[in-house]
Parts: structure tokens; C-alpha cells; sequence
């Protein structure tokens, strides 16, 4: 199995000049989510994303040959400027977990600053850009030393195996307009190692499509994704889920390409609850939904019924209403957005996202 391993990436100490580089890369929503893995962050199905625009992380990576001849990982970290202990160490863990893959790693002295577009109590996860951000990172400094990723696909792919390994959602981050994850009988050239473009496998009706993310609550969750999908080893439901997952991904994909919205709308919202109501049938059981989530998805609902504009929901491991829509009625749908659900909103916060082209150096 593909595994990156490659023991002549070591760098001549001598010969390397300090250097830095940055990436600024987006979050994304998974139309079909992954929920449940295995092995070492492999998907149990596989999943759909749209890519974000405006929730981003940007991250620089400084370095410079090692002073010291020590072999363990040699990092600084700031998060928005400041120093943060907890971060770090979940970074450095991450790199050391990838030293067989990026063996370099211990030969210099690395810097990280990074930081989110979106504030971070928002309650917006953010470990789909952050990881990728990083693992852009890690491949561009690879093919700065070395020369090896020399060929965008070869590049993409290398950078999205990386950043699955950080965190699974992140891997579909890497490519513009929507991205598939795990391996389909659907879809050619699909794999669980990494994500691969679908962006000329929809239509452009998703190329110009937006993404509010209505506040609902930045309360820390109580259960983390990690420890949610650990939740799906002994689900009742689970292999009924999977089933299910790969099924819908057939309609889904028929959707997308024809850019039928009230079909795509249906999988997305289905999907959305069919996610929540894994965690509420979980032992131990948990809700992450808040009583305004709820009351906004009626809204929404209502807003459609009424007003037969292509206006559908989807939700993350959280309680905040993704609502999604073409650009085309933008108008019309952020009057009701402004006057139907900001108010319930915490602090009547939302913020304005659409599908966007991937990640970009910076
Ligand atoms: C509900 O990718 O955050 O957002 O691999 O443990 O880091 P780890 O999990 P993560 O899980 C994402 C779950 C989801 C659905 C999705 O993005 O597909």
C-alpha cells in the first residue's frame, strides 16, 4: 500500500539556506460525511465536499538547518502571534508521527505561525484547513529541498495523503470546488489514502454557490470529532450507516453532475441528520444540536416551501446551520437569512462563506 515512507529524503546541512513557506488553505463541507474510520485514518465510507472560500487558516513555515545535533523535532509555534502550548504539542506530535514520510524533519529547526481567517471561538472546526495548510506546507518545503513533487497531481496527492493523516476531513481540502474521498466503485482513480478532485465532475451551477454559517453556539463541544468516530466501533447502526453512505453517494454524484438542487438539497440535509442522529444513538449518547439549530432548520424549511427558492441546510459535528444556496438568488436569500435567522444567533453572528478554488501560496 502507497505509504510515502522514503528514507533518502535527508538533507546535506551544509548545503541548505534558511528559507520559509506559507500556504493559506480552506475549510470544507462534507456533503456526505465521513463518520467512522479505521486503520490509520481510513474512512468506513466515502465522502463528498464542497471546498470553502472564506474560512481559511494560514500558515508559514520557517527553517533553517539544525544547530544542535539532536534527532528529536526542533519547533517554535505561535497561533494568531502567540505563543500556545496546547497546539504545539498537537503539531509536534503530528510531525513526529510523519518523520518516516518527511525524515528532513529532524534535521532543522522549524518555525510555525499560523492563524484562522475566522475567529476561533466561532465554533467553526478548523482543523480541515489547518492540517492541510501544514501538509501544503510540508510537501512544498519537500520538493524545495529535494525537487521531487515536481507535478501538480503527483504534488496534490502527496499533500492530501498528509494532511488525512492529521486529520481526515482535511485531505479534501486540497482541490478547488468539491472533492471525494474513499475509495468508490463510482468514481475511478478514488482511493481512502487521499482525496481526489471533482471539480470538473459537477456542475457550474456549484462553482458560484454559498455557504452561511449561521452561529448557533461557540460553546467548546462536549465530545470531539475523534472522539465521535470512535463512537461508530460498536454503533448499532453502523454498518446499516455505511451502507447507506456509499448508496446515497451514487445519487449524489448524478446530482451534482446535472446540477439538480433539490436532489443534491435532499442528500445534504438527510445527511446532515442522519449524522446527528448517530451521535444521539451513540452509547454514551450526545446531542451537539442546540434548541436554535432546530428552530432555524423549521425556518429554513419553511422559507423553501414558501418561497420555492433552491435553499437547503447542512450541518458539521456542531450546532451551527451551514445554509447553502446558488449565488443566483443571493439577494433574495440573505434578506431572509439577515431577518429570519440572525436573530437566533449567538451574539447574531453568521458568516458569509462560498465554494472557492482550493489552497494558493502565499
Ligand atoms: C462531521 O476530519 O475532524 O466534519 O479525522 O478525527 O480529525 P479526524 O476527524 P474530522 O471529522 C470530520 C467529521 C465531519 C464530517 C466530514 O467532514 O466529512
Amino acid at each position: 500500500m502507497l505509504d510515502y515512507k522514503n528514507p533518502n529524503l535527508i538533507i546535506e546541512t551544509a548545503e541548505v539556506e534558511p528559507g520559509s513557506i506559507a500556504w493559506r488553505s480552506p475549510s470544507n463541507l462534507a456533503i456526505i460525511k465521513y463518520w467512522g474510520k479505521y486503520g490509520s485514518q481510513l474512512p468506513k465510507n466515502p465522502s463528498l465536499s464542497l471546498t470553502l472560500s472564506s474560512s481559511f487558516t494560514e500558515t508559514l513555515l520557517e527553517y533553517s538547518p539544525k544547530q544542535s545535533g539532536d534527532r528529536n523535532i526542533s519547533l517554535e509555534f505561535s497561533f494568531h502571534q502567540e505563543p500556545n502550548e496546547p497546539f504545539r504539542e498537537k503539531v509536534l506530535k503530528f510531525l513526529e508521527s510523519i518523520t518516516d514520510i518527511f525524515p528532513f524533519l529532524r534535521q532543522l529547526d522549524l518555525k510555525i505561525s499560523t492563524g484562522n481567517s475566522f475567529p476561533h471561538s466561532a465554533g467553526i472546526a478548523s482543523s480541515a484547513s489547518a492540517m492541510s495548510a501544514l501538509a501544503l506546507c510540508l510537501c512544498s518545503l519537500e520538493e524545495e529541498l529535494f525537487n521531487t513533487l515536481e507535478d501538480d497531481e503527483a504534488f496534490d496527492q502527496k499533500s492530501s495523503f498528509v494532511a488525512r493523516l492529521g486529520s481526515g476531513s482535511a485531505c479534501r481540502s486540497i482541490f478547488p470546488t468539491a472533492a471525494l474521498w474513499g475509495q468508490t466503485g463510482e468514481v475511478e482513480g478514488s482511493s481512502d489514502l487521499y482525496a481526489i478532485s471533482m471539480a470538473d465532475e459537477v456542475h457550474d451551477i456549484f462553482k458560484d454557490f454559498h455557504d452561511d454559517i449561521l452561529i448557533a453556539s461557540t460553546a467548546a463541544k462536549r465530545v470531539s470529532s475523534r472522539a465521535g468516530h470512535g463512537l461508530m466501533d460498536n454503533h448499532p447502526f453502523a454498518e446499516a450507516r455505511y451502507t447507506d453512505a456509499k448508496r446515497k453517494m451514487h445519487f449524489l454524484l448524478e446530482a451534482m453532475k446535472k446540477g439538480d438542487l433539490e436532489a443534491f438539497g435532499k442528500m445534504a440535509e438527510n445527511e446532515a441528520l442522519t449524522l446527528h442522529s448517530l451521535m444521539m444513538s451513540s452509547n454514551p449518547s450526545y446531542i451537539l444540536l442546540k434548541p436554535n439549530t432546530l428552530e432555524m432548520i423549521e425556518r429554513v424549511r419553511r422559507y423553501r416551501e414558501e418561497s420555492k427558492h433552491p435553499v437547503y441546510f447542512s450541518l458539521d459535528a456542531g450546532p451551527n446551520l451551514h445554509v447553502l444556496y446558488p449565488g443566483e438568488i443571493i439577494h433574495e436569500v440573505r434578506l431572509f437569512v439577515e431577518e429570519e435567522l440572525m436573530p437566533l444567533c449567538e451574539e447574531e453572528k453568521y458568516l458569509q462563506d462560498w465554494v472557492g478554488d482550493g489552497p494558493v501560496q502565499v
